[in-house]
């Protein structure tokens, strides 16, 4: 895809670019997440009706990211970040920290962070590392059983869809990376940004539910497609 008058890049992530660090992603063949149907472990009700379920999925999620590393496609974004001189937004569906921990600066965890936790009873966000569990108390309030992972969970709101919803109207150039495009706002993205004038070219391991959409589309791994197309944006800024 050439650059010609690319200036401002979205780019969307999901759990098929972490999946070669040893995350596993969300739609497996058997249709469970780690062994669990998603209403049990990713909903508000879910919450409610067993929150000792809820916080060891987490916990145990939580736990998983310490011995996990960024891959090549997760550094290569983070050299885009660094040496594209344009507008850029990385917003990424995953709520692990390995986009981060790669280098990348202009990101946003639209379903949140297994690193933050988020207290009900005086609403502040904060940094988590550890077990949360039921009993986990609240390091602003000090109120106990209150904390819950900073995880948008089916039926909430992602975060900071006002800025996404700005940059992508704004954007020259649309990508999607190892999502399958299931799950939605995320799935209009590439809507909205083609809608407004944007190309838009997806990378995945096999064509997503909305690959239709896109102008190119690239089947492969994210360790290897993405690498290569930074090299090649970045070559042509
Ligand atoms: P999915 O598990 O639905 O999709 C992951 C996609 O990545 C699939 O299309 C795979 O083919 C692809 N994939 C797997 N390995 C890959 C690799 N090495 N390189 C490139 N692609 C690869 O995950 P998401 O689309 O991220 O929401 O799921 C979206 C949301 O649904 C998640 O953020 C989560 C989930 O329920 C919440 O928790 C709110």
């Amino acid at each position: 895809m050439s650059s010609d008058r690319i200036s401002n890049i979205v780019i969307l992530t999901g759990a098929g670019i972490s999946a070669e660090s040893g995350l596993a992603t969300f739609r497996g063949a058997d249709g469970l997440w780690e062994g669990h149907r998603v209403e049990d472990v990713a909903t508000p009700d879910a919450y409610r009706r067993d929150p000792a379920l809820v916080h060891a999925f987490y916990d145990a999620r939580r736990a998983r990211l310490g011995s996990v590393e960024p891959n090549a496609a997760h550094e290569a974004l983070a050299r885009l970040d660094t040496e594209w001189p344009g507008d850029l937004l990385l917003v990424t569906q995953n709520v692990d920290d390995l986009h981060e921990r790669a280098g990348s600066k202009r990101l946003l965890h639209m379903h949140g962070e297994l690193t933050k936790g988020w207290c009900l009873a005086c609403d502040e966000r904060f940094d988590w590392a550890g077990p949360m569990g039921e009993g986990a108390s609240c390091p602003s309030c000090a109120a106990v059983g209150r904390v819950r992972p900073d995880i948008v969970w089916f039926g909430e709101m992602p975060y900071d869809m006002e800025r996404i919803d700005e940059a992508l109207r704004r954007c020259d150039l649309f990508v999607s990376i190892g999502t399958s495009g299931a799950v939605y706002p995320a799935a209009g993205f590439v809507q909205t940004a083609r809608y407004c004038g944007a190309r838009a070219l997806e990378m995945n391991l096999e064509p997503s539910l909305g690959s239709y959409m896109f102008d190119e589309s690239r089947t492969g791994r994210a360790g290897e497609l993405v690498p290569a197309w930074v090299d090649e944006i970045l070559r042509q800024a």
